[in-house]
């Protein structure tokens, strides 16, 4: 991968809809997965394989699996845990996502097991992905901030990453679950974790709750980042997380980046398009900030 590459993985269809007071249909959360597509997203995170009494919105993403067409963007799901594995497996989903709070009490609260459990059970989903060549790979949650803990130290994420990535987790993803991050702090743990870790192998996840999202992007890739999370209008927000907002929008993020110099391959003007859709279909969603300036500069 080129130095200025940056790779986005749109988390719209998943972290973007889980929280949606509005539940979309099939259809209509194909029609979304496939507006990123033609925009050339990269990647693209589908939905997840949890229970369904626990998040409704994300019942049926095996079926949308069984409709996605052959494409360029890398189509990933995430799973909590054995049961969402098999799953996954059965709906030949190309990557998986565990997740793992370095909360003890926001992983009891999402997915209702102690942090410890958690990597317990990661371990064996990695070990039974790595015999049947299964590629997963793993979010270290409130890697900076828990709703119901406070302050994260950076030494938790050292070790859930390193126990995860020794494990066979392909990459981790350290995210920012309820935009608690600061630029600084950012900086600080994405620089601590560069010299620990093969930087290749890492990405963020920020929220864009305190309007720090952007400067938490900017702040990573100062640290070296090249992989980032960011949902298609700003979509966002875990039921489990109290205070989690939108993720940071997709729009903003890839201006920003392609601004300083950054490719993204990313096609401006039909990111715009799959904005527009996820406001209408969601009605909550209300668009990047960056969105009427692509409309005057890119579009027109
Ligand atoms: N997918 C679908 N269903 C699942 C499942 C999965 N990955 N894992 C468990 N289940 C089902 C079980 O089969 C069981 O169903 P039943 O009651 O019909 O027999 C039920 O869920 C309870 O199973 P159990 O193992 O006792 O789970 P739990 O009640 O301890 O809940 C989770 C654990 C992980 C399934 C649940 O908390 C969950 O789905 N959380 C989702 C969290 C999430 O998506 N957060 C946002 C993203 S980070
Ligand atoms: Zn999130």
């Amino acid at each position: 991968m080129a130095p200025n590459h940056i790779s986005i993985n749109d988390v719209g269809p998943r972290d973007g809809l889980q929280n949606q007071p509005k539940l979309l249909n099939k259809e209509q959360r194909l029609s979304l997965i496939n507006a990123l597509v033609d925009a050339k997203v990269p990647e693209i995170e589908v939905g997840s394989f949890v229970s369904p009494r626990a998040v409704p919105a994300m019942a049926g993403t095996a079926e949308l699996f069984a409709e996605l067409e052959h494409s360029n963007s890398l189509f990933s799901a995430l799973i909590p845990n054995m049961k969402g594995f098999e799953l996954a497996m059965s709906a030949q989903v190309p990557v998986m996502s565990l997740v793992v709070a370095t909360s003890n009490t926001m992983n009891l609260k999402n997915i209702r097991m102690s942090t410890q459990d958690s990597i317990k059970v990661c371990k064996d989903v990695l070990k039974v992905a790595k015999e049947q060549g299964a590629k997963v790979q793993a979010y270290v949650a409130t890697a900076w901030a828990c709703p119901f803990e406070g302050k994260m130290s950076p030494s938790s994420v050292f070790s859930v990453t390193e126990q995860l990535l020794d494990a066979g987790a392909s990459s981790i993803v350290i995210a920012d679950t309820i935009g608690a991050a600061n630029p600084l702090e950012v900086n600080q743990l994405m620089e601590s974790m560069a010299c620990r870790f093969d930087l290749t192998q890492l990405s963020c996840h920020f929220h864009d709750t305190r309007a720090m999202g952007l400067a938490n992007v900017y702040a990573a890739i100062m640290a070296g980042i090249r992989k980032f999370d960011a949902s298609i209008a700003g979509l966002g927000g875990c039921p489990f997380a109290p205070g989690a907002s939108g993720n940071v929008a997709t729009e903003d993020v890839v201006m920003m980046i392609e601004q300083m110099g950054f490719s993204t391959g990313i096609d401006m003007a039909l990111l715009v398009k799959a904005a527009d859709l996820a406001i209408e279909l969601t009605g909550t969603a209300t668009g990047g900030k960056a969105k009427p300036w692509i409309e005057n500069y890119y579009i027109n």
